[in-house]
C-alpha cells in the first residue's frame, strides 16, 4: 500500500507505521552515497521535509540502479519504516525500490544550490519540486479549505460567477476582450465601427474583473453567498502587488451594512490566520526561518487583537501630520498610495486597518452614498506588508441614487438594467468584500512577490505555461 510522507512523518512518537513494511513513491531530492549504501531523499510533495530512505548494497538490483538514482527521477520504494540513528526521524530501510522516471542530472534545471524566484519562474513546470514553492502550494490550499469551512459554517452559499461578462463591474476600464472575430479581418458597420452583430455574444464581451454584480443578485434572493474564482485585470502593473489574472473571494451579505462588513471581514481574516497556525506548522515554521523572519509572530498577535478602524478623512489627517517626505503628497480627494497605507499600517496603527467612507469621486459606482453627500460606505481593509488586501462597501441599494451615479461616471445605464432592477424589485440593504487571495496568501507566507503564491502567473508579457 502507498503511504505519503507526511502520514509517515506526523505519527509522532507512537507512530502506527513504525516497524511496518510500506510502500512510498515520489521524487529523489538528493542521493548521497556511502561504501556499502545509499541515502536517498524522497519528497512526494505532502510535506516540506523528505523520507530518508537507505538503500543497501544487498538489494539484488543495487548495480544498475546506482547509476539512474539521481536528483529528481522518480522512484517507488518498499521497505520497513524504523528509527534513524538519531531516534528524531523514521526513515525507510529499502527491501526494494525501482526507478520509474529517469532524470537526466546533466540537464535537470533544479540543482542543489538555491535558485532565485525570478530563475524559478522560468521554469514554473518544475519549481512546485523547490521546498518553498510546495510550502506556498500548501498554504494556499490550507487557505482555500478554510475559507470554504469559514462561510459554509456561517450559512453563506457558494455561487458561481461567470468568467465572460458584457458589463465592466469595477468601471476602471481594465478588461480584457474576449470574441471570436477575426482580428486581423474585422468586420465592420455602414458607418466603420466594429460590426459586434458577427461576434459570438453579438456584442462586446470580457473576462471578468469581479463576481460581485452577479453576486448581488444572489445574495437578493437567498440572502448571503460567496464567490471564490479567478478574475482578470488589463492593468499594466509591473508591481510585485499584481498579476493580470488572480482568484478573488466576494462574500455579499443581504440585510447587512458597512458595520456587519467590517465585522465579518474581521472574523473571516482571523479565522484562516488560526487555520494556518493550527494547521500548517511545518510550512509555516519554513517560511520564518527562510522567507520572512517574525511572520509566525505577526500572524499570532493579528489573531488575538482588534483590527484598528479609520475613516479616511482621519488617515488623510495622521498623513499629513506624520512629516513623512512621501512621494505623492496626500491631499483629501486623493487615492490612497501604496506609501500612504503603508505607513498608516506599519508605522502608525501597527496592526491591520481597516479604512472607511472614501471620497466618492475615487470609488467605483456601486457603493452607498453616506449622508455628507462627498463619501461612500467603502472600506479596505490594509495589512502590514501587503498593503491593501481587501476592498468592500455597503451598496448603493436606492435606485435614483444609483442611476445618478452612473451617468456622472459615464457608464452606459443600459448594460446595468438588471443590476438597476434589483434596486426596484424588493431592494435591500447589503455589504459585501473582495479578498485578493494571492495578496492574503502573500501576507501569510511573507513571500515577496505575488508572482510566487500562483501556480502560473500571468502579467505582462508573461503567460507561457
Ligand atoms: O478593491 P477591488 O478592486 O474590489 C472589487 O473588485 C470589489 N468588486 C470587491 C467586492 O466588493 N466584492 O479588489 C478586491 C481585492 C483587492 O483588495 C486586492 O486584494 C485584490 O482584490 N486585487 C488584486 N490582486 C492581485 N492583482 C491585482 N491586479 C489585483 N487587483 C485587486
Amino acid at each position: 500500500m502507498r503511504v505519503k510522507v507526511k502520514q509517515i512523518k506526523s505519527g509522532g512518537e507512537k507512530n502506527a507505521f513504525l516497524g511496518k513494511e510500506v510502500t512510498v513513491k515520489g521524487w529523489i531530492r538528493t542521493v548521497r552515497n556511502q561504501k556499502t549504501f545509499s541515502f536517498v531523499e524522497l519528497n512526494d510533495g505532502s510535506s516540506l521535509t523528505s523520507l530518508q530512505i537507505v538503500v543497501d548494497q544487498k538489494l539484488p538490483n543495487y548495480a544498475e540502479l546506482i547509476s539512474d538514482l539521481n536528483t529528481g527521477a522518480s522512484i517507488a520504494a518498499t521497505g520497513k519504516i524504523v528509527e534513524g540513528v538519531d531516534k528524531k526521524q523514521l526513515e525507510m530501510h529499502a527491501d526494494s525500490l525501482e526507478i520509474i522516471g529517469k532524470c537526466d542530472p546533466e540537464t535537470y534545471p533544479l540543482q542543489k544550490k538555491r535558485h532565485s524566484f525570478e530563475f524559478l519562474r522560468t521554469i514554473a513546470h518544475l519549481r512546485p519540486r523547490t521546498n518553498t514553492l510546495g510550502a506556498v502550494a500548501r498554504i494556499r490550499n490550507a487557505l482555500a479549505y478554510a475559507t470554504h469551512q469559514f462561510f459554509q459554517d456561517r450559512g453563506f452559499l457558494y455561487v458561481h460567477t461567470p468568467i465572460i461578462t458584457t458589463s465592466d463591474c469595477e468601471g476602471a476600464g481594465q478588461l480584457f476582450q474576449v470574441t471570436t472575430l477575426n482580428v486581423d479581418n474585422l468586420p465592420k458597420t455602414k458607418e466603420g465601427k466594429i460590426d459586434y452583430s458577427k461576434d459570438f455574444f453579438q456584442k462586446p464581451a470580457y473576462l471578468t474583473v469581479s463576481g460581485q454584480l452577479e453576486g448581488e443578485i444572489y445574495a437578493s434572493a437567498v440572502s448571503d453567498i460567496y464567490t471564490f474564482g479567478p478574475t482578470f485585470r488589463a492593468e499594466n502593473s509591473n508591481t510585485a502587488r499584481h498579476l493580470a489574472e488572480f482568484w478573488m473571494i466576494e462574500p455579499e451579505m443581504a440585510f447587512a451594512d458597512i458595520n456587519d462588513n467590517m465585522d465579518n471581514v474581521e472574523a473571516y481574516l482571523k479565522f484562516v490566520f488560526q487555520y494556518v497556525l493550527d494547521n500548517c506548522r511545518e510550512d509555516m515554521l519554513f517560511f520564518n526561518k527562510y522567507i520572512s523572519p517574525g511572520v509566525l509572530d505577526t500572524l499570532q498577535k493579528i489573531v488575538g487583537t482588534p483590527f484598528e478602524r479609520a475613516s479616511y478623512t482621519y488617515a488623510v489627517r495622521i498623513l499629513e501630520k506624520s512629516g513623512e517626505n512621501f512621494q505623492f503628497p496626500i491631499k483629501w480627494g486623493m487615492d490612497l498610495q501604496s506609501e500612504h497605507e503603508r505607513y498608516l499600517v506599519e508605522k502608525f496603527f501597527d496592526k491591520p486597518v481597516i479604512i472607511t467612507d472614501y471620497p466618492k469621486d475615487i470609488k467605483a459606482f456601486y457603493m452607498k452614498e453616506n449622508n455628507d453627500g462627498k463619501t461612500v460606505a467603502a472600506m479596505d481593509v490594509l495589512v502590514p506588508k501587503v498593503g491593501e488586501l481587501v476592498g468592500g462597501s455597503q451598496r448603493e441599494d436606492r435606485l435614483d441614487i444609483l442611476e445618478e451615479k452612473l451617468e456622472r461616471q459615464g457608464l452606459p445605464k443600459d448594460n446595468y438594467w438588471w443590476y438597476l432592477e434589483l434596486r426596484k424589485y424588493g431592494s435591500i440593504p447589503h455589504a459585501g468584500y473582495g479578498v485578493g487571495f494571492e495578496r492574503l496568501i502573500r501576507f501569510v507566507t511573507g513571500m515577496e512577490n505575488i508572482r510566487d503564491v500562483i501556480p502560473f502567473p500571468r502579467y505582462p508579457g508573461s503567460a507561457e505555461f
